[in-house]
């Protein structure tokens, strides 16, 4: 472990700075709005290509890349990693493309209707084979919302139902692509990536490490607290802390902060997502710690994603400081007359990036 833990008085932790492997920066003003956050903790972000029109070709992505990249200061080395969303249109051709222009990380499926801006997603895995294929023999990883949104299925078992019908279907024709699973909530995600690890690993959210699903409805409905995939019962979300806690190789730190303004969300149909990036760092110091595992924390935030994605781990470091006082909540940006409400994780934290 490279990771320096002072346990006086003044903690301190200093890291390899943390990768997102798990992001939606959205454009525009909300993009101006939410990127300082994420570009004050991490190195590196996996940019998530879901943004009303999806990022569907390399000419897309590097436009995405520049509209990120120019709002960034002059001394900034923050690296945007950029996505192609897969649709059944997608023409095997690209996956070269993809590969050859150095921009592209990774492909990412979204099952048609599972979550924001999916209506140009993916119906029938059966129709997306031959990319499926190019994607193994170029070695480029497919990310997976892995939800399967049918009427008789309950939305609390999408996740397992994505596992038994796409996930497995998908390791058999493809044994050699690289697959993550991202935001598990299962205990049957945690046990299918264990099992199939090195080809399959997963990302884990600072949400789903805290929230189970009775904390949606605690006194009331908390709109702040509903996202794709929804939180699950107490009992997974224990596999889930034990997975990312554990120092396990194949679970690693996507936060899928998810940033809507308050107008869409507070809506009687509001969107999903959970806007986590300004308290992603200081919310898994404090579960570390509150787990006696704070020497597991840069292998989760910095290494083992980094790995899976055969990148180099950041040079650069990261400082976590404890202080006597819990850190107040940050306010969200604003946006207009509008704002983004910061996940709030019902405890004290008393942790705050340097
Ligand atoms: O709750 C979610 N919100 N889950 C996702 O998978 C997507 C995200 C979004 O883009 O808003
Ligand atoms: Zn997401």
């Amino acid at each position: 472990m490279e990771a320096t833990i002072t346990t006086d008085t003044t903690q301190v932790i200093d890291l390899h700075r943390p990768d997102d492997f798990h992001l939606h920066l959205r454009e525009g003003a909300l993009l101006q709005a939410v990127l300082p956050a994420t570009v004050k903790h991490f190195a590196r972000a996996l940019v998530m290509p879901n943004l009303m029109t999806p990022i569907k070709t390399v000419k897309d992505a590097i436009a995405y890349r520049n509209q990120i990249q120019q709002l960034l200061p002059s001394d900034c080395d923050f690296q945007p990693l950029m996505t192609l969303y897969l649709t059944e249109e997608t023409d095997p051709q690209l996956i070269k493309q993809a590969v050859s222009s150095g921009v592209i990380q990774a492909v990412k499926l979204y099952p048609k209707g599972a979550t924001t801006n999916s209506s140009s997603g993916v119906r029938d895995i059966k129709h997306v084979r031959s990319v499926l294929d190019e994607m193994e023999a170029q070695q480029l990883p497919l990310c997976v919302h892995g939800e399967i949104v049918a009427p008789e299925i309950d939305v609390f078992d999408r996740e397992s139902a994505f596992i038994d019908q796409v996930l497995l279907r998908i390791r058999k024709w493809n044994p050699g692509l690289r697959i993550v699973l991202e935001h598990i909530t299962t205990q049957e995600a945690v046990d299918v990536v264990r099992d199939q690890f090195p080809f399959v690993a997963a990302t884990i959210t600072v949400h789903h490490l805290i929230l189970n699903r009775s904390h949606i409805f605690d006194d009331g409905l908390h709109p702040h607290r509903f996202c794709f995939p929804v939180a699950k019962r107490e009992k997974h979300r224990l596999k889930i802390l034990q997975a990312a806690t554990g120092g396990e190789r194949c679970f690693f730190l996507g936060t899928d902060s998810a940033p809507h303004l308050e107008k869409h969300k507070l809506q009687p149909c509001g969107c999903a997502g959970i806007y986590s990036a300004p308290m992603a760092l200081p919310c898994l110091a404090q579960i570390f710690e509150d787990h006696d595992l704070l020497g597991n924390l840069e292998m989760f935030t910095s290494e083992w994603g980094a790995e899976f994605y055969r990148l180099p781990k950041n040079p650069q470091r990261c400082r976590l400081i404890k202080s006597a006082q819990p850190v107040p909540l940050p306010s969200g940006p604003s946006i207009g007359n509008d704002r983004v409400e910061v996940f709030d994780p019902g405890f004290p934290i008393y942790w705050r990036v340097d």
